[in-house]
């Protein structure tokens, strides 16, 4: 088995709020995140690809594929966005870093033809990053 890993950056923007705690709650619980009109991160997404090297081409999957990948299932949706309010999960969802890792996951996970996800790998900032294996 071989790993292959893509970098990819956004930029997005959101808040921490659950509908379901007081006001007073939200703002104890997530302090200045709770403001609704948001702050912005610039993203850093590395997706890891384990797989075993195809003997006719030398590698796992196409690098060019996973790329359009990215740029279709997470760029296009999350890029310069408002994370709550323009990313329908995210209505429901709380947008962390946790969650935003899971749904890179879901919608990578079913879309790859050659080899399979192994990590999602999502830093906040630079000294801050959580990894998703899918369970
Ligand atoms: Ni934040």
């Amino acid at each position: 088995m071989i790993y292959v890993t893509r970098r990819a950056e956004f930029s997005a923007s959101h808040y921490y709020h659950n509908p379901a705690l007081s006001p007073d709650e939200n703002r104890r619980l997530f302090g200045k995140c709770n403001n609704p009109h948001g702050h912005g991160h610039n993203y850093t997404l590395e997706v890891t690809v384990a797989g075993e090297v195809d003997p006719v081409t030398g590698m796992v999957l196409d690098l060019k594929d996973l790329k359009q990948l990215l740029e279709s299932e997470v760029m296009e949706l999350m890029d310069h966005r408002f994370l709550n309010e323009e990313v329908p999960v995210f209505r429901t969802v709380i947008p962390t870093t946790e969650n935003i890792a899971i749904e890179i996951w879901r919608r990578l996970a079913p879309k790859l033809t050659l080899g399979q996800l192994h990590r999602i790998r999502l830093y906040e900032t630079p000294d801050l990053y959580v990894d998703y294996y899918g369970d």
